[in-house]
């Protein structure tokens, strides 16, 4: 066709633009959808717990995701002081993904084990008490509010529907693991569980 038909015609210009960049992005993006190390889960994967699950919602809920990422990108200055950098196969049950972009803080996808319980809690409920120069805002209702646990197995249902192994018997006791304990010990469960999957298959 005559090139100069195309430039002076917007409309064409347009429809042509996005089927050239639709045809560049599915070349790019379908395959990997069939690759095996970005959909499967990797080697010792566990869905999270009651516990850590009502943690991870909580984390979504108070904007945690706003400061934190979890996402350590394969760049020499990120897994030198992070670890090891993230694969696919660590966020497969992760629905929707924290992978963020914002860092106020620092990246959290291998924070699981670095602190111990109690450092978490101070941190939490007051991040300058542990770490005099830290902007990091305190959260010392966690500490308070307790979760009664009524909606934990719905969750668990819902993320099995979109393909999370969860067994029958974790839902029946998803309750029961949660109901009583306070929500700072729920995010403390789910940070401590981050990244460490990985770590325990080196
Ligand atoms: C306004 C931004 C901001 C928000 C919101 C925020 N943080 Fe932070 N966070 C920081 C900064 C800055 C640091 C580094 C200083 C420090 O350790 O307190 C940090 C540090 C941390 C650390 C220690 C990381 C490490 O490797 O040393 C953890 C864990 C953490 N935050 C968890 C959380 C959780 C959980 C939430 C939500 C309940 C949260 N943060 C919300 C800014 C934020």
């Amino acid at each position: 066709m005559n090139h100069e038909v195309i430039e002076k015609n917007m409309g064409l210009m347009v429809v042509l633009v996005i089927a050239v960049i639709s045809l560049g992005g599915l070349a790019e993006i379908v395959p990997l959808m069939f690759q095996d190390t970005v959909t499967e889960p990797i080697e010792g994967m566990k869905p999270l717990t009651a516990l850590q699950l009502e943690g991870r919602d909580i984390y979504i809920r108070e904007g945690c995701v706003g400061c934190h990422s979890q996402m350590i990108r394969p760049l020499r200055a990120e897994t030198e002081r992070y670890g090891h950098y993230s694969v696919a196969g660590e966020s497969a049950y992760d629905h929707p993904f924290l992978w963020g972009s914002k860092r106020t803080g620092p990246d959290l996808a291998r924070v699981g084990k670095r602190y111990s319980d109690d450092w978490h809690r101070t941190h939490l409920i007051n991040p300058r008490s542990v770490v005099p120069e830290s902007n990091m805002p305190g959260f010392p209702w966690l500490a308070e509010n307790t979760l009664d646990g009524e909606d934990t197995a719905a969750k668990m249902r819902a993320l099995r529907s979109v393909g999370v192994p969860y067994e029958d018997a974790d839902i029946e006791g998803a309750q029961q693991a949660v109901a009583g304990k306070t929500e700072i010990e729920a995010v403390i469960a789910y940070l401590q569980q981050l990244g460490t999957h990985l770590k325990a298959r080196r």
